[in-house]
C-alpha cells in the first residue's frame, strides 16, 4: 500500500471529525491537535502551541472541525470576546490560519448555516449575506472572515444538522428522533427547517476537497429541505417504528427560551455537485443507512 499522506486535524474528536478519520484512517496519517489528547493536548487558542504542531508536521493541508458548539451555552456568552465560544471560534481560527500561511498549508474549514438569518424561505446560496442572529453563528461567521484576508490556501465548508451512518456519544439529529420515536417521546416542529447533511457522504467531500485542491467556500450538505416532523416520520416509515410522532410549533417553543432561533437553514448545494465526481446521497438514501 502507498504511504499514507500526512494530514493535520482540529476537532478529530467530535461528531464530524471522528467519522472522517474513523472513514479515511487508511488513506492519511492523521497530526491531531485536540484538547482532550491524553499524550500532547494541543488548545487551539494558544497560538504558539498551534504554530508548534504546525512547523513539526509534513502535512499540506489541515482539516479545522474544532469548534465551540453548544449554541445554547454560546449564546449565554453572546458580546463576550473573552469567552469560550469567541476564543475557540475566531481566535482558534485565526491562530490556524496564522500556522497554515507559515507554511502555505491548505485549510478545510468547517462552517455552519447558522452564520445566516434563517429568514429566507428557500434555500440559501453561497452569495447570499451572512446575517448571524444568535452568537455561535456570529462567531462561526467571524471565523469564515479570517480567511477572507487569508494568503493560504483555504476551503470553507458550510454544513448544517450533520447524521453520520454510525451513533456517536453526542447523538445526531437523526439518531435522537429515532431514540425519541422508539421511547414514544417525540415531540417534533411542524414548522422548522433545515438541510440535513450526511457526515460520511461529507467526508468524502472533504477528501475531494484535499485531493484536488479545492478551494472557496461551498455548502455541503444533501442539498434538501426538510421539516423536523418530516424528518421524524420518514425515521418512523423506513424503520417501521411504532411510537407516534406528536407535531410541535416553533412558535410555540420561542416563547418559552430566551435565545433566537433560525426558522430556515436549507442549503442550495448546486455550486458543489456541479463539480463532484460522485453523487451525493439524498436524505432518504442516507436514512437508510442508519445503523442504531
Ligand atoms: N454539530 C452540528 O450540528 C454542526 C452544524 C453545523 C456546523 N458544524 C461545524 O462542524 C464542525 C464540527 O462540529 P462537531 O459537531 O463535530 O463538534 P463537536 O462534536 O462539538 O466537537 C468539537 C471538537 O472541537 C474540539 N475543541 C473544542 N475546543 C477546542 C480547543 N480549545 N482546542 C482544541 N480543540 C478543541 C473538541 O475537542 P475535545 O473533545 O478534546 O474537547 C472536539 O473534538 C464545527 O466547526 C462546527 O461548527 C457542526
Amino acid at each position: 500500500m502507498a504511504d499514507k499522506i500526512p494530514l493535520l486535524v482540529t476537532g478529530a474528536n467530535g461528531l464530524v471529525g471522528s467519522k472522517f478519520t474513523e472513514l479515511f484512517s487508511d488513506k492519511y496519517s492523521f497530526d491531531i491537535l485536540e484538547l482532550s489528547d491524553p499524550l500532547a493536548p494541543v488548545d487551539i487558542t494558544d497560538l504558539e502551541a498551534v504554530k508548534h504542531r504546525f512547523e513539526a508536521s509534513g502535512a499540506k493541508a489541515c482539516i479545522h472541525f474544532a469548534a465551540f458548539t453548544n449554541v445554547t451555552a454560546a449564546w449565554e456568552q453572546r458580546g463576550d470576546k473573552s469567552g469560550l465560544t469567541y476564543k475557540v471560534n475566531v481566535t482558534g481560527t485565526e491562530n490556524i490560519s496564522q500556522a497554515a500561511a507559515q507554511k502555505n498549508v491548505h485549510v478545510i474549514h468547517l462552517s455552519t448555516a447558522y452564520v445566516f438569518d434563517g429568514e429566507n424561505k428557500e434555500t440559501y446560496v453561497e452569495s447570499d449575506k451572512m446575517n448571524p442572529i444568535e452568537w455561535y453563528g456570529e462567531t462561526k461567521a467571524r471565523a469564515e472572515d479570517v480567511f477572507s484576508a487569508a494568503t493560504h490556501p483555504w476551503t470553507i465548508l458550510r454544513i448544517d444538522q450533520p447524521f453520520r451512518s454510525n451513533p456517536f456519544s453526542r447523538l445526531d439529529i437523526a439518531h435522537a428522533f429515532m431514540a425519541k420515536i422508539k421511547a414514544n417521546e417525540a415531540r417534533l416542529f411542524t414548522n422548522h427547517y433545515f438541510g440535513p447533511t450526511y457526515i460520511d457522504d461529507l467526508a468524502r467531500v472533504i477528501d475531494f476537497s484535499i485531493s484536488e485542491k479545492l478551494t472557496g467556500l461551498f455548502h455541503a450538505t444533501a442539498g434538501e429541505k426538510w421539516g423536523d416532523f418530516e424528518l421524524g416520520t420518514a425515521i418512523k416509515n423506513i424503520f417501521n417504528l411504532s411510537g407516534e410522532i406528536q407535531p410541535s410549533d416553533l412558535d410555540e417553543y420561542l416563547k418559552t427560551v430566551n435565545r433566537p432561533y433560525q426558522r430556515n437553514t436549507a442549503l442550495n448545494t448546486d455550486k458543489l455537485t456541479n463539480i463532484l465526481p460522485f453523487k451525493l446521497k439524498t436524505v432518504e438514501e442516507a436514512l437508510a443507512e442508519l445503523i442504531f
